[in-house]
């Protein structure tokens, strides 16, 4: 019994959401369970983890794996280390680079923008998913700085990349899903914001894609655990299937698969200053996605998920998963933070803010076959200095003079870029 399915965005919404929900719901009996019985497994072992978690803020323990870069480089992390990252999916790397290099990228950005006049010329935000920062840019729409390119093609960069990549299964049924030591240095902007800003964050909402999740062939293969009633089997870990694409198009869409979404920091950040919050339970995936087949959720209704807008996690729908919500600790520039690609984030509200909040957006996308895909229109971007396609096609760059060169990129950036 083959699942319908939708490779574009299905015209009639609706009607599509309660076909696939029958449809879902129809496999997983014949698979001789209920929804019930297969959401309650799924909900047991996400409580597990969620009662770990808060017994973690009780004690004043930090939930976030912390590993040092040095380690991490010289191969020696601790099993224990490595299995809690596992079982959080997220993470923090230490001194990832010295703090005055990230000091000195922070400062470059800034001569960049600056002599290039971006302030007076920014026209406002080019989408509606940052909008509500207002009308001085705490987002840059900018891609191609020397800091950006420099950190997306380091060695350093190159070897967290592989060691997130490799906590993913990336072989299985013949097929190598992805490269783990090859990443597509996915480009995407920098945030920078001013000490005394007020912020009202994002709410938790996660990445990985919309109704596609449960609509295409490949996400259909991906999830397979959960709907033909070998839901203990499924690997938040696996990345069979999830290497194809497509995700369906809108203003928060990314093109490529991300191991781990990520960012550098080039300021110092307390963990109280509207930072970045996640619910530390990969397997929480499951439970988002069979949720909105229970008994009370209307027949159309993917518990508020639809195209074109990021997938909401919700105290109305997911009680349970918010219990975990879990800040990064206190970062310094020069570290990193790293989050699985299926995992429900937010940005916590602050006022007055202390400090700089500054980073680089860069995280692991390794060579698929989706990513070599995007990579063709990444190079074009690379070239003329326009916004990647992911983004607004806003172009700041395109006359800029002293955008990162070709024949600066090395090794490294070359085969990111698929040269
Ligand atoms: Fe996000």
């Amino acid at each position: 019994m083959s699942l319908p399915h939708w490779e574009e965005t299905p015209t009639d919404l609706p009607a599509a959401v309660r076909e696939i929900k029958a449809a879902l719901r129809d496999r997983i009996a014949a698979s001789g369970r209920t929804v019930e019985e297969v959401f309650g497994v799924v909900e047991d072992r996400v409580r597990v983890a969620v009662e770990e978690i808060e017994a973690a803020h009780k004690s004043g323990e930090s939930v976030w794996p912390v590993i040092e870069y040095d380690q991490l480089a010289a191969g020696s992390v601790p099993a224990e280390q490595i299995a809690l990252l596992r079982r959080r999916g997220c993470l923090v790397v230490r001194g990832h680079f010295p703090r005055e290099q990230a000091l000195a990228w922070d400062r470059d950005i800034v001569d960049y923008v600056d002599g290039n006049h971006f302030f007076e010329n920014y026209r406002g935000p080019g989408d509606d998913f940052f909008g509500s920062v207002g009308s001085k840019p705490e987002i840059y729409p900018i891609y191609w700085s020397s800091a950006q390119m420099e950190a997306r093609q380091s060695d350093r960069m190159a070897r967290v990349q592989a060691f997130l990549n490799s906590q993913w299964t990336h072989e299985s049924e013949g097929v190598r899903w992805f490269d783990p030591d090859r990443d597509s240095l996915y480009p995407d902007r920098i945030r920078r914001r001013p000490a005394g800003a007020d912020s009202d964050g994002l709410g938790t909402h996660l990445d990985p894609g919309t109704l596609d999740l449960w609509m295409t062939s490949a996400n259909q293969r991906a999830f397979r655990h959960l709907f033909d009633g070998s839901v203990e089997q499924y690997d938040p870990w696996d990345a069979a299937h999830r290497t194809d694409g497509p995700q369906y198009p809108g203003s928060t869409m990314c093109s490529a698969f991300r191991t781990f979404q990520g960012w550098t920091a080039l300021s110092d950040m307390d963990h109280d200053q509207g930072v970045l919050h996640t619910v530390p339970v990969p397997e929480a995936m499951a439970y988002l996605m069979l949720r909105p087949l229970l008994a009370d959720v209307s027949d159309d209704d993917m518990c508020g998920v639809t195209v074109n807008q990021v997938f909401p996690a919700s105290e109305k729908w997911h009680p349970l998963l918010m219990r975990a919500l879990s800040g990064i600790p206190d970062v310094r520039a020069g570290d990193s933070v790293w989050w699985h690609c299926d995992m429900i984030h937010s940005v916590a509200p602050v006022r007055d803010q202390q400090g700089w909040g500054n980073v680089m957006y860069i995280p692991a996308a390794p060579w698929c076959p989706r990513n070599e895909r995007y990579a063709a229109s990444v190079r074009a971007a690379f070239a003329t200095g326009d916004s990647p396609a992911d983004f607004p096609p806003e172009h700041y760059e395109r006359e800029w003079p002293d955008r990162f060169p070709a024949a600066a990129l090395n090794n490294t950036g070359r085969r990111g870029l698929g040269l």
